[in-house]
């Protein structure tokens, strides 16, 4: 969606601070044993609460309140039976609406202590994304996302997934603009305009190229080659000095 007016921008950062505030609180009711479903339904007791709902469940009938995927699970992990274990690295995407706005937000977690390479993979995770958002503003050509991503991935030796798009949101979990790259790409002339809503949700791997599903299930998507994957998605807003970012705990 593209914002006009105060209103709707408020609108956007309500549903924002919710999903920003359900996955910040699964994230730090992990325990070693719990089931990644345990670990949906207090998502799902939250969102409730705050009269929210799952995108995910009621835009693709996705069978979960949220996206938990664990290890070589590097994107829409249905919560199950699965239990979580000291060591794992757990991601985390929540979005969901609220009176018509969507937001959208996800990080990947340690559970306990993890290899130092990891916690370092999730640090440049979390810079890739910022790099990224620092490319969104009015006028910026939409490719300068991937390709200030994609140049820091490669000056650090890591590697993105690139298929799996960040994407305009807002009065629909995916709208226009459609695949937006995290990755670099040449020939994509699309600009970015004032009020433009949309992700940015680079997937930064350490050897990874793509992402794949297994015949098991049609939702949980695995590196290929197999390698650790992070992922850290917020909503963001552009404007004439750069991005808001809507999706902030608080
Ligand atoms: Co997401
Ligand atoms: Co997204």
């Amino acid at each position: 969606m593209t914002i006009t007016h105060q209103d709707e921008l408020d609108g956007l950062k309500k549903i924002g601070r919710i999903v920003a505030n359900t996955m910040h609180s699964m994230a730090k009711a992990m325990t070693p044993g719990m089931t990644t479903r345990e670990l949906d339904s207090i998502g799902r007791e939250l969102l409730e609460r705050e009269g929210a709902v799952s995108a995910p469940q009621a835009t693709y009938d996705f069978p979960g309140t949220t996206c938990i995927s664990v290890n070589e699970e590097i994107a829409h992990g249905i919560p199950g039976e699965r239990r979580l274990a000291k060591g794992d690295l757990v991601n985390i995407d929540v979005s969901a609406s609220l009176n018509g706005y969507f937001a959208d937000t996800g990080a990947s977690f340690a559970l306990g202590s993890v290899h130092p390479d990891l916690n370092q993979l999730r640090r440049d995770g979390q810079r890739a994304m910022q790099i990224g958002i620092s490319q969104v503003g009015h006028d910026k050509p939409l490719a300068g996302i991937g390709n200030a991503i994609g140049a820091f991935a490669s000056k650090r030796g890591y590697t993105l997934i690139r298929n799996l798009a960040s994407h305009g949101v807002g009065k629909a979990l995916h709208e226009a603009p459609d695949e937006v790259p995290t990755w670099p790409t040449k020939g994509d002339n699309r600009r970015i305009h004032k009020g433009l809503v949309l992700t940015v949700e680079p997937f930064l791997s350490q050897g990874g190229r793509w992402a794949a599903s297994r015949p098991d299930d049609d939702w949980t998507l695995y590196s290929e080659p197999a390698a650790p994957v992070v992922q850290y998605e917020h909503t963001v807003v552009a404007t004439r000095r750069g991005a808001i970012i809507v999706t902030l705990p608080g």
